[in-house]
């Protein structure tokens, strides 16, 4: 009598149902193993969505299966690996439009489904995260970010406002990131800013930020040298603008490049909300210890803030300096109650730098020192704008809401 123990069992009955499917003209379906599957905005992330994913090995015909009310769509991806830090990334990149669920799918090899939220065509509502950069292992940024999402599992998309980590070639900290935030990338687009540490390389000298380049394919902007460095987007009632403050570390032909391209991409919207996100900040501050620096504005306020006024950006958000700070509207270099709301949005990672900063005439609110990390709300519709400053923990630390009359 011939043995047979459980586990051949098992394989012997696996291969005989597989081939009675194939007989029955069924093809088996194998789980696709995928990491990193995430969503990055769109021009508008009411009607579509680019949907990105890395892979350990190449994938023969990759794309984006969604499901709508009544049928399935294949949306074919495009491969977008790359090379760094020494590694191959195998990425791949869709752009798909809207529906119930999305799953990825390589021949008859398949992902799990994951829930597409729609965005609404007025309201919206957005988390904020400043510099996400650590030194050491990601689990600050992590847990600060988790439990952002927690408490706003309402929100159509999130951002951050660069120096997204410490070193911008180091793919060790690229992966930490991503994994810390694995169960929610799937779930709601990202905006992704460039911070100055993107474009460091190992040896902490300047690079092209290669991976943060590859890692995220926002918007195009129509400007081929620039391409992924700055862009827009619209969700719900606000038209959102996002600029690059690199010209130190990159060269400065981007400083005209993005007045001439913001001009024009400001007087193509009619969204009531104009927003802007930047990394460097606008103001200068006198350091502790460093009596000959001046309080002020930096290169960025002095050639970007007439530009944002004139055109009529309602806020800009920077980042940078690792402090949370409200500085109310200002115009013309002073509080205006006519002028652009600038907050600088502090810190969702461990690089502190307690007490350096000496506060500035222009500071309405600063969060306690020393200070841990917050992460903000940015709400509104077509009346109304609010902006909210959390601790870790979701205590309310500071709000500002605008209205259009
Ligand atoms: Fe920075």
């Amino acid at each position: 009598m011939h043995n047979i123990n459980r586990r051949t069992f098992i394989k012997v009955a696996a291969v005989s149902f597989a081939s009675f499917l194939a007989g029955c003209g069924v093809e088996e379906k194998k789980n696709l193993s995928i990491k990193f599957l995430r969503q990055i905005v769109t021009k508008n992330i009411s009607d579509s969505r680019c949907v990105m994913w890395q892979v350990d090995k190449p994938l023969k015909n990759p794309a984006v299966e969604l499901k709508t009310n009544d049928d399935k769509k294949i949306f074919p991806a495009q491969d977008s690996t790359f090379i760094d830090d020494g590694r191959t990334i195998f990425q791949y990149t869709a752009q798909i439009e809207l529906g119930n669920e999305f799953r990825i799918v390589d021949g008859s090899a398949v992902g799990d489904w994951h829930e597409l939220k729609n965005s609404p065509t007025e309201n919206f509502k957005a988390i904020i995260f400043p510099d996400s950069q650590c030194g050491g292992d990601y689990d600050t940024w992590g847990s600060v970010a988790r439990q952002a999402f927690k408490n706003n599992s309402d929100a159509n998309f999130f951002i951050n406002v660069g120096d997204i980590v410490d070193n911008g070639e180091d793919n060790s900290q690229w992966e930490d990131w991503l994994e810390q935030v694995e169960d929610f990338l799937p779930k709601i687009p990202f905006a992704p800013v460039m911070g100055n540490h993107e474009t460091y390389s190992r040896d902490w000298k300047i690079r092209q930020p290669v991976a943060y380049l590859n890692y995220f394919a926002p918007p195009d902007n129509g400007i081929e040298n620039f391409s992924r460095r700055f862009y827009s987007f619209d969700c719900g009632a606000a038209h959102f603008a996002i600029l690059d403050s690199q010209w130190e570390e990159l060269g400065r032909e981007v400083i005209e490049a993005q007045k001439k391209w913001l001009r024009q991409d400001f007087s193509q919207t009619d969204k009531p909300w104009k927003i802007i996100f930047i990394h460097k900040d606008v103001l200068q501050y006198r350091i502790n210890g460093r009596p000959e620096r001046q309080e002020g504005f930096s290169e960025v306020g002095e050639i970007f803030m007439p530009e944002f006024e004139s055109l009529g950006a309602d806020a800009v958000f920077t980042a940078h300096l690792h402090t949370y700070r409200n500085r109310g509207r200002l115009k013309n270099f002073q509080a205006d109650e006519n002028g652009t709301l600038y907050i600088l949005t502090g810190l969702s990672g461990n690089v502190r730098y307690s007490g350096l900063w000496i506060d500035h005439a222009l500071d309405k609110f600063v969060a306690p020192q020393p200070e841990t990390d917050n992460y903000l709300t940015l709400e509104g519709d077509e009346k109304f704008l609010s902006v909210k400053c959390f601790l870790p923990d979701g205590e309310l630390i500071d709000e500002t809401t605008l209205q259009k009359i």
